[in-house]
């Protein structure tokens, strides 16, 4: 049996990690494997209240990110840990690879505040694996704007903030290349599939 693996999907908005997520479960289900598909901010009954607050209320940026964690403590103590301890595969809609790249890349959020917090709460749980899903900024305002009715607080950010997450994100991806795998979101969703498909085979091989 393959040993549970912790794996995060992050992105730019718009970058279509939903669709990607539904490529996933169908791929554990034919594949026999245990998993559990959880996102963030949210995940838990008070993380999905925070979420709420998080997604429409304006606040100061080290609030947000000191709620962002709050949420995340209540995620991996409730959720993701207990998972991985009965040997589930646990599949995150983001994780603090955001908190990076939304509130330390977007906001600016003094970026030894997110390290220590992120020390504190975390310890030693790191993803096994992360997809980043990467899409030049003009093309993800273009398909949020034609696929959103009423944008959340993130999504309405100007195309310097949406620059700045996607640099950090970009970032992160260079300095953790062992967990990292990006993916071009421009390209065809069957050819994204494709390697999504072959770099899980990797780990679960039959
Ligand atoms: P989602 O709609 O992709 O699930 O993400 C919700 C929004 O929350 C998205 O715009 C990114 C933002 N976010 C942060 O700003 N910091 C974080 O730590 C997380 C997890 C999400």
């Amino acid at each position: 049996m393959n040993k549970p693996i912790f794996i995060t999907l992050e992105g730019v908005d718009g970058a279509g990690k939903t669709t990607h997520i539904n490529f996933i479960q169908d791929y554990f289900l034919s594949k026999n494997i245990d998993f559990y598909i959880t996102r963030e901010p949210g995940g838990t009954p008070l993380g999905e209240k925070l979420r709420t607050i998080l997604l429409y209320e304006d606040m100061d940026p080290l609030t947000e990110t000191l709620l962002m964690f709050g949420a995340r403590y209540e995620h991996i103590h409730n959720i993701i840990k207990p998972k991985l301890n009965e040997n589930i595969t646990v599949v995150s809609d983001r994780f603090t690879d955001a908190t990076y790249a939304y509130q330390y890349g977007g906001k600016s959020v003094d970026i030894s505040t997110i390290n220590s917090l992120k020390n504190l709460i975390q310890k030693d749980l790191e993803p096994d694996l992360t997809f980043l899903f990467d899409l030049p900024i003009n093309i993800s305002i273009d398909r949020l704007n034609k696929t959103r009715e009423k944008k959340d607080k993130f999504e309405g950010q100007n195309i310097q903030f949406h620059q700045a997450v996607r640099a950090t994100y970009l970032n992160l991806a260079r300095e953790n290349k062992n967990r990292f795998h990006i993916l071009d979101s421009t390209k065809d969703i069957l050819m994204i599939q494709k390697e999504i498909k072959k770099i899980l085979d990797t780990i679960f091989d039959d």
